[in-house]
């Protein structure tokens, strides 16, 4: 009898992690402070407290290891979590490669991707404290969808400023919202003084991740009923994150292997983190020692042609000055097809780990990332998000190193979401409309030029 090889690796309800897992204090260094963009000092709580409630703010620079996750967040984990590791056998065999490869399926939430880790408990924290109504930003719409869905079961309103590229590319993401209650606006809009400045400047723009923020930041300062939500970026989102990763150690293990190399696509860094950050902790006390490996489109290469530098999280100039890698808050990335990947910036976690050398950053341009998301398919049944095609990329690449060397490899990678709302992009690739673009270079010296002087 044929004896059946196991595909999933899969933990019972009772594993969702009971805490968050906080890397900054393991860390050789500690982050550079936020800093006020008029005074150029280090912020305190009380700058934040108008679009963020304070729990969130005290988990932003926390600096404890393990942050306990509320029971009515673990509960609605519940609905989805533990997520599946999956052993990628079938493209394992199409690639006819020695290495091992593992995925991280964030795609079973049902909004689609991991974002809803974060959306749920951002969603709690603000209505512990009172707070009716969240205004966001979404790029491809999957942050968008999750927030929605959180305020949906938390009891908030929700108001969503969506890319207006994406806007147009995807108008099922756009409903999915509406059917969870969300109102939703195309950005740049005329509803707020950034969105109606960039529109005398540009008719015709395309609209970016920075300027659907200063929108979304603009709202929520405006209004003291409401707060405003980040889909990436921040040190407590990425913490939110990091169940997946922790997860994925138990998991691992259940396989009885060990990764050599880890992968996340990187758009504000918050899908990579979670799943990283958990086995870089380790690594830092002597257990594992995985590659770990960021990957971001050609087209808006942050962490590999970035400056790590001061910089504004938006393009109207609404937020504090962080630390990060950064191509200049006025980039506006070409419209390539992973909307959630076109943020000129990145976390300042994860540019922070890049600059220790303990991760490396490499760039994947759009036709491979498309073209690595149809060999996917085609093996594993799972159609990918655009966002996600970028780690599926790498992986394939690395998958192909190892057999070309004829040695084994085990590589993790995060699959953050499903590409069921996508399709037009993948109309379009299958059609031979989509493009590579070359990197910016002169857009990116421009809004480079443009970075804050900060001595
Ligand atoms: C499926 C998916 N993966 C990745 C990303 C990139 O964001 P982050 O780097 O915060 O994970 C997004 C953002 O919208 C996304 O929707």
């Amino acid at each position: 009898m044929l004896r059946m090889e196991i595909i999933q690796y899969n933990l019972p309800q009772s594993r969702i992690p009971q805490a968050w897992y906080n890397i900054l204090p393991e860390l050789p260094r500690p982050l550079a402070p936020v800093l006020h963009p008029g005074t150029l000092k280090p912020i305190g709580p009380a700058d934040l407290a108008p679009l963020f409630p304070m729990s969130l703010i005290m988990q932003e620079v926390s600096t404890e290891s393990q942050i306990e996750i509320p029971e009515e967040v673990r509960q609605i984990y519940a609905q989805w979590r533990p997520t599946p590791l999956i052993r990628a056998r079938r493209l394992e065999r199409a690639l006819d490669t020695p290495a091992r490869i593992y995925y991280k399926y964030e795609g079973v939430s049902p909004a689609g991707s991991h974002k809803l880790n974060t959306a749920v408990a951002q969603a709690y924290y603000n209505r512990q404290e009172g707070v009716t109504h969240l205004s966001t930003e979404t790029g491809a719409g999957q942050w968008g969808s999750a927030l929605s869905m959180a305020c949906a079961l938390l009891g908030l309103e929700c108001k969503v400023f969506m890319v207006r590229v994406s806007y147009d590319q995807k108008p099922y993401r756009r409903a999915l919202m509406e059917a969870f209650g969300a109102s939703v606006t195309a950005s740049p809009s005329v509803e707020t003084e950034s969105g109606r400045a960039i529109l005398a400047a540009h008719p015709h723009s395309n609209g970016s991740l920075g300027i659907a923020i200063s929108e979304a930041v603009e709202v929520a300062a405006k209004d003291p009923g409401t707060k405003y939500a980040l889909g990436s970026v921040l040190n407590h989102v990425l913490l939110h994150q990091t169940v997946i990763g922790q997860e994925a150690i138990e998991q691992v293990a259940l396989a009885g292997d060990e990764p050599d190399v880890i992968i996340g696509c990187t758009g504000g860094g918050s899908n990579f983190a979670g799943l990283v950050m958990p086995f870089l902790g380790r690594k830092l006390k002597g257990r594992g020692n995985a590659r770990i490996v960021a990957v971001e489109p050609a087209a808006c290469p942050s962490l590999t042609k970035g400056s790590f530098a001061y910089d504004f999280g938006d393009t109207g100039h609404l937020t504090p000055l962080v630390k990060m890698h950064t191509l200049g808050s006025t980039f506006v990335p070409p419209g390539i097809h992973a909307g959630g990947l076109r943020y000129h910036g990145m976390a300042p976690l994860v540019s922070h780990i890049v600059d220790l050398g303990l991760a490396d950053a490499v760039t994947v341009q759009q036709m491979d990332a498309f073209g690595a998301g149809i060999q996917f398919a085609r093996a594993e049944g799972i159609v990918p998000a655009p966002e996600a095609n970028h780690a599926v990329a790498e992986t394939i690449r690395q998958a192909l190193v190892a057999k070309a060397e004829g040695k084994p490899r085990t590589i993790l990678f995060n699959l953050s979401g499903h590409g069921h709302f996508d399709m037009q992009s993948y109309i379009d690739y299958q059609a031979g409309k989509l493009e590579n673009y070359e990197y910016p270079a002169e857009e990116i010296a421009m809004a480079l030029a443009g970075l804050p002087a900060v001595p």
